[in-house]
């Protein structure tokens, strides 16, 4: 199974920033890619076209989206179709990321109808689920996985591509706060969702890929990466330096 290797840039990044880190990625990465391994940048709206240029073709990179509206056009002020995500060069987007859920107000079911329409378009897509501090104090894991994923992947259709379809975890006390959760965590969660994959999807399940997300950085990633069901790994903060994302990449 190849392994995914996700940046998620958040609001950060104009055209000329994108371009450069993008590009500064790729010369720093440069022959060094395992042959397991692909990368894949998640820019802003505005950044999207930039960063491809960026990238120029470089084998195994590809370039995403962090959110979309799912619908194919109409009056919908301020939204995005999955159509002008790819006229604009992404072949990902993110779905279900905690920031839509929890600053944005997204619920379960629009993140699910969300994850199948993408998917429907031809967008391959990284939905993600994550429990709060709260939760995980509640003992909630896996009650909050099971619901995440079963509303989240309710329409996909079982004979989906599995590797149009990646899972990130995602626990939200570990975005942005340099709490990485430690290896035991992250195999507890990761073979939760990896049954809940088995029980929607059959054997297919078996190939989604699973990343992990959350205060991922140049001198853990190995670590995690090594961890079994740990597909992939999805990073904010430290994606942004084109350094510190190359030595994730090629840890
Ligand atoms: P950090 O790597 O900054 O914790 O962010 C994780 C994340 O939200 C990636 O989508």
């Amino acid at each position: 199974m190849m392994k995914l290797f996700a940046a998620n840039w958040k609001m950060h990044k104009t055209q000329a920033e994108a371009r450069q880190t993008a590009e500064e990625l790729v010369r720093l990465v440069g022959s060094g890619l395992a042959a397991d391994r692909e990368v894949l940048l998640t820019a802003p709206f505005t950044a999207l076209a930039a960063t491809a240029q960026g990238l120029a073709g470089a084998a195994r990179f590809s370039v995403g989206a962090q959110n979309f509206y799912p619908e194919t056009h109409g009056a919908f002020t301020g939204e995005i179709s999955p159509a002008m995500l790819q006229d604009a060069g992404a072949s990902w987007a993110l779905t279900g990321h905690s920031e839509r859920r929890h600053v944005l107000g997204e619920s379960d079911g629009f993140v699910g109808r969300k994850t199948a329409f993408g998917l429907a378009a031809g967008l391959n897509v990284i939905f993600c689920v994550g429990e709060k501090i709260e939760e995980r104090k509640a003992n909630q894991l896996a009650e909050v996985l099971t619901r995440q994923i079963s509303l989240g992947l309710a329409d996909v259709p079982r004979d989906v591509s599995p590797q149009r379809l990646c899972v990130a975890y995602e626990p939200v006390w570990a975005i942005g706060t340099g709490l990485v959760a430690g290896p035991a965590e992250i195999l507890e969660a990761h073979a939760l969702v990896r049954s809940q994959l088995a029980a929607i999807f059959g054997s297919a399940g078996r190939e989604v890929r699973i990343l992990y997300g959350g205060s991922v950085k140049p001198d853990n990633a190995a670590e995690i990466i090594a961890l079994d069901n740990v597909d992939g790994v999805l990073v904010g903060g430290a994606s942004l330096k084109a350094d510190d994302f190359s030595r994730i990449v090629l840890a």
